[in-house]
């Protein structure tokens, strides 16, 4: 059998095929049903310091090829996470990316803080990069980056992960994070979208705008994560947006992924989600490829099967 096994600088993971922030949430209710083991790493629902309700309903709807949402990360606070929801993913059988995000450098560097002392803890993702809530849509300013960066870097030992959306200045924004002390980058989040109800002409989402995620946005996140890794041949990449089959999660490695997250794909159908690293173990052996590794940045070397 290939080898999908994945080793950074900062930690190893036992599969590619991450579970990305959200649509798993803490991972509870999958784990009664599924196997964690077949699984690189769970990223939990994004925790900030106090907890907050998220937006108003309705806040999920269809979108072709995909889903729009406006969930406005609803969350219990940092303190009720460490209490109630840690003991129960510590247990899990792979490695915990906790995401993070907050309204101010100050208070994303306090909820690392508070998240420091936490066995269980592998990874940190910062998330930059939400587009349902007001004024934390940080993620288009280098500066903004750097100093939300710095902050959790100034609090946390952990490995940590910097998460941004597709678009214009994604090599700028990138390279804010990365200067400032990330060890690495998610990308993407949801990229912004609007559905309407014609019957009414009113936006379906309470909202209007939310998060496109799904396989309509597969062709972006791939963008992105090549752009990112052509600019960052060292980077520690996760690429994220619009997986739902092994085929997709080896072009994602094949555009320069370390890691690949699963977002969508959980809520459509979780145990294909938890069946993917057989996939790709399964496409890796048809070709005779020993290491995923080798086919990580192949589109940046004219092709994996090039000597
Ligand atoms: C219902 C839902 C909730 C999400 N919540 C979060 C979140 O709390 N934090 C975050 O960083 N991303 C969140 N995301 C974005 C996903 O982590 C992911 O970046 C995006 O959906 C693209 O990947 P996908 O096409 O595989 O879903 C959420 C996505 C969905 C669909």
């Amino acid at each position: 059998m290939a080898r999908v096994d994945v080793h950074s600088a900062k930690g190893s993971f036992r599969t590619p095929i991450v579970l990305a922030s959200g649509p798993a949430g803490f991972g509870c209710d999958l784990a009664r049903a599924l196997d964690f083991r077949r699984i690189g790493a769970l990223t939990t629902k994004t925790i900030t310091h106090e907890p907050r309700e998220g937006n108003p309903q309705p806040r999920i709807v269809d979108a072709p090829c995909g889903a729009l949402n406006s969930i406005g990360l609803e969350n219990p606070g940092v303190a009720r996470f460490r209490s109630e929801v840690m003991p129960k993913i510590r247990a899990l059988p792979t490695a915990r990316i906790v995401s993070i995000a907050g309204r101010s450098a100050d208070e994303v560097g306090k909820v690392a803080g508070a998240l420091e002392g936490e066995p269980g803890v592998d990874w940190l993702e910062l998330n930059l990069s939400c587009p349902n809530v007001r004024g934390e849509t940080v993620a288009d300013r280098p500066d903004a980056v750097s100093e939300y960066v710095r902050a959790v870097r100034a609090a946390s030992s952990r490995p940590l992960l910097a998460k941004l959306s597709a678009g214009g200045g994604l090599v700028a924004l990138a390279d804010a994070a990365l200067r400032a002390g990330a060890d690495g980058l998610t990308l993407v989040n949801a990229v912004r979208g609007l559905r309407i109800d014609v019957e009414t002409g009113k936006a379906l989402l309470a909202r209007a705008t939310g998060g496109l995620c799904g396989p309509a946005i597969l062709p972006i996140a791939l963008a992105a994560v090549y752009e990112a890794r052509r600019a960052f041949p060292e980077a520690f990449l996760v690429g994220t947006g619009g997986v739902v089959t092994a085929r997709d999660a080896v072009e994602m490695l094949c555009a320069g992924a370390n890691l690949v997250g699963v977002g969508f794909g959980v809520m459509a159908d979780p145990a294909a989600v938890f069946g993917l690293a057989e996939g790709l173990e399964r496409w890796l052996d048809a070709r005779g490829v020993a290491d995923v590794a080798e086919v990580v940045g192949a589109a940046h070397r004219g092709g994996w099967r090039v000597p």
